[in-house]
């Protein structure tokens, strides 16, 4: 279920100190602050915050370019985990992609990753290859694609 004192918006430097602490939870290799000042200057990039009262429980960061979504990086803190928050933030990119006529989405998800593939394969996306050892400690990456052609996105 959704709270209603959630919503979406987007991100900003100023949610980069909370943003730096989720990532550091989140990943074995987590972004530097250079990383998302680099992509908060990017015009092909979008970075979108979920807040929850006056704290920020999410976020994500994705490229539009050409007719193709291209997922940076998603996460949620931990204490706020399992309420949809995820969810929310993809549909909300995916109406984005919508209103641009986009005809595609992917990512690259690390192949023990249960907790995103499993989310990403709920929203729709089908696994479309394998790049071996992809990251630096030697686990694959799986490559997922979601096709919008005909598919009905949320009002
Ligand atoms: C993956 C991640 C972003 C999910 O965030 P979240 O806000 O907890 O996800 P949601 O609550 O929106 O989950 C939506 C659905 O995804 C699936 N899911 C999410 N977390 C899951 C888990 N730990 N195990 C199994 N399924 C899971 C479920 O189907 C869930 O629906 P349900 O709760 O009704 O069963 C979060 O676990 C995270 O930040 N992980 C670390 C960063 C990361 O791995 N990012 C992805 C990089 S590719």
């Amino acid at each position: 279920m959704w709270p209603q004192e959630y919503h979406i918006r987007a991100l900003e430097r100023a949610d980069l100190d909370a943003v730096l602490t989720i990532e550091q939870a989140s990943y074995s290799q987590p972004w530097t602050r250079e990383q998302f000042e680099q992509e908060l200057n990017n015009p092909a990039a979008f970075l979108d915050a979920c807040a929850a009262a006056n704290r920020l429980a999410g976020y994500i960061c994705y490229w539009l370019i050409a007719d193709e979504m291209q997922i940076l990086n998603i996460a949620t803190a931990r204490q706020f985990r399992r309420q949809g928050i995820a969810q929310q933030l993809l549909d909300h990119a995916f109406n984005r992609c919508a209103e641009q006529g986009l005809s595609s989405a992917w990512l690259e998800v690390r192949a023990g990753n249960t907790a995103a593939l499993t989310l990403y394969q709920s929203s729709g996306f089908k696994t479309d290859g394998r790049r071996r050892a992809y990251y630096r400690d030697g686990e694959d990456a799986l490559l997922m694609v979601r096709e919008f052609k005909d598919q009905k996105f949320q009002e």
